[in-house]
């Protein structure tokens, strides 16, 4: 596989990641926010996110696997690891890096709203248009991208290209 098309710049996830940390900041103010970024994935856009953030927040994260080594949904979202925190009463901030069929998502907030936090919000760098899924409630969006498999900034193809610092499409075969 080779990398494609560059759909998102480092600079432009810059400049997206400070809007979202102001506007995080703002609205978290005074309350008790607990970012919870979803491995692996959403490591890189915590890291980033979560520094322009300007409040005394927490940190915990949770692996969850929908996806084998396939750019298509299982439609089978399993807990590898929860989260180490309680969250009842917290201000809980889901962190995730893309939001394809929303299966993910949609799981995670019913499992997370059953144990009370005080409010649960969701964060997300990239959003796929064009997919038929159940309404989402995504307060914080960076980027709405087409229905294609991206690559870069936390994003993986079979475990690789997590590590480039911009959003491409994933090449073709060579
Ligand atoms: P969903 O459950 O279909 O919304 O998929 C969510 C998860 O699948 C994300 O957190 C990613 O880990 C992964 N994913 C979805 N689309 C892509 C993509 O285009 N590239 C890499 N991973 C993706
Ligand atoms: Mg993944």
């Amino acid at each position: 596989m080779k990398i494609g098309k560059v759909l998102v710049t480092a600079d432009e996830i810059a400049a997206k990641l400070d809007e979202m940390g102001k506007a995080i900041t703002n609205d978290y103010r005074g309350k008790d926010l607990l970012m919870v970024g979803i491995l692996k994935g959403a490591f890189v856009v915590m890291a980033d996110l979560s520094r322009r953030v300007d409040l005394p927040l927490e940190f915990d994260f949770m692996a969850v696997s929908s996806y084998g080594a396939s750019t298509k949904t299982s439609g089978v979202v399993r807990i590898l690891k929860d989260l180490d925190e309680e969250i009842e009463g917290r201000d809980v901030l889901i962190v995730e890096d893309i939001i394809d069929s929303g299966l993910t998502l949609n799981y995670l907030m019913k499992n997370l709203l059953v144990r009370k936090p005080a409010s649960l919000e969701v964060a997300a760098l990239l959003i796929k248009d064009g997919v038929d899924r159940r309404p989402l409630d995504v307060k914080y969006v960076g980027f709405h991208i087409p229905r294609e498999f991206v690559i870069g900034y936390g994003l993986d193809y079979a475990g690789k290209y997590r590590n480039l610092p911009y959003v491409a499409v994933l090449g073709d075969e060579d």
